[in-house]
């Protein structure tokens, strides 16, 4: 029986409040229904295939509510996933391309675990990621390009994999980035000149990447930098200059590496909160 031929039945008050109970039913039933973020985290789960700790068993078809899910925090207004943090669990398998169907995610923690394959380029539709924590995994193949359409990033930490190829010139474009930590992976190329455009950058930790080239003279616009790490790389040349005017500086590593010269005399002063020197 349509709505119609059922409005002749009823008077019109009870009509109302029955159609309004309908309309309640389907909206709540729809709450429930598998949506996007329900199948990309069961197609993430289909990929992880050691899970020694059972982090997982609650992951399954017969819990509906997803938010409830171990390592799933689901924003309070909508039901859609803002944090998937799965770190020190001792997974084992890749990471499956459908975290890019997670549109919502802010905070995306995988590190401690045993994955391998590559970072999947789809990562670059979280356009509201804030944290990408993939550290100490077994992660291979280059930092993906596409990643620079994630303008929300702030802290960028990928370390202790074993990412290859140039660091993307695109991270120029992360203009809210506040932490890289990319150490000990095995990437090639320099540190890109285009890390001058972020301006919000406090943490830089390119130790161990087998870095070469010079150190680029960028330091001039980088005022909140306190702590780089640029240590047990290959890189020559010289300390560049605006690096003694980065008074914000506290932590420097440099150790390692085949710069020549020596550190400016004066540096206590030029660079006041300086902590550590090599
Ligand atoms: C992810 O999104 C793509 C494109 O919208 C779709 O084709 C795919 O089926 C989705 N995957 C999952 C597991 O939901
Ligand atoms: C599904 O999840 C529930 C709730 O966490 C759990 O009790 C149950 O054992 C799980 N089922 C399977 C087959 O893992
Ligand atoms: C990497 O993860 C393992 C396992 O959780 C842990 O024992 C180790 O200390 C971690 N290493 C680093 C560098 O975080
Ligand atoms: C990873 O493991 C290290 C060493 O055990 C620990 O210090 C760190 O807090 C862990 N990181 C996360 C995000 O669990
Ligand atoms: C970034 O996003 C735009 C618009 O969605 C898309 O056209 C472009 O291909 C993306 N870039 C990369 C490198 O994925
Ligand atoms: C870097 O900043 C300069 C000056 O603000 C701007 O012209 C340039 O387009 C920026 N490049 C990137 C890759 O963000
Ligand atoms: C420096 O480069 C040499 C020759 O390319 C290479 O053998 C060595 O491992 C590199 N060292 C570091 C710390 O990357
Ligand atoms: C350092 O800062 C001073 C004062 O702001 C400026 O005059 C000078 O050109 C700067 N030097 C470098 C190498 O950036």
């Amino acid at each position: 029986m349509n709505a119609k031929r059922l409005s002749r039945f009823l008077p019109p008050f009870l009509f109302a409040i029955l159609m309004q109970f309908v309309a309640f039913f389907t909206l709540t039933h729809a709450a429930v229904a598998p949506t996007g973020d329900h199948l990309a985290l069961l197609a993430i789960k289909s990929m992880i295939k050691v899970d020694p700790q059972g982090v997982m068993t609650s992951w399954n078809h017969s819990v509906t509510n997803f938010c409830q899910w171990q390592g799933v925090t689901c924003g309070s207004r909508h039901h859609r996933v803002f944090i998937l943090d799965l770190s020190s669990s001792g997974l084992v398998g890749t990471l499956s391309p459908s975290v890019g169907n997670l549109s919502f995610l802010r905070i995306f923690v995988l590190s401690n675990n045993s994955f391998s394959g590559e970072i999947p380029p789809e990562t670059g539709r979280l356009f509201r990621l804030q944290v990408l924590h993939l550290n100490n995994n077994s992660f291979t193949g280059n930092i993906p390009a596409t990643i620079m359409n994630c303008s929300n990033l702030e802290f960028l930490i990928l370390g202790y994999n074993n990412l290859v190829g140039k660091i993307p010139d695109g991270i120029g474009l992360l203009r809210k980035l506040e932490i890289v930590f990319l150490q000990k992976n095995i990437l090639e190329g320099g540190i890109p000149p285009i890390i001058s455009n972020l301006t919000l950058l406090e943490t830089l930790y390119l130790g161990n990447c087998q870095l070469g080239g010079s150190i680029p003279d960028v330091f001039q616009r980088l005022t909140n930098l306190r702590t780089i790490a640029v240590h047990d790389n290959n890189l020559t040349g010289t300390i560049p200059p605006s690096f003694y005017n980065c008074s914000s500086l506290e932590l420097v590593f440099l150790d390692h590496n085949q710069l020549k010269g020596r550190l400016h005399e004066n540096l206590g002063l030029k660079l006041p909160h300086l902590q550590v020197e090599t």
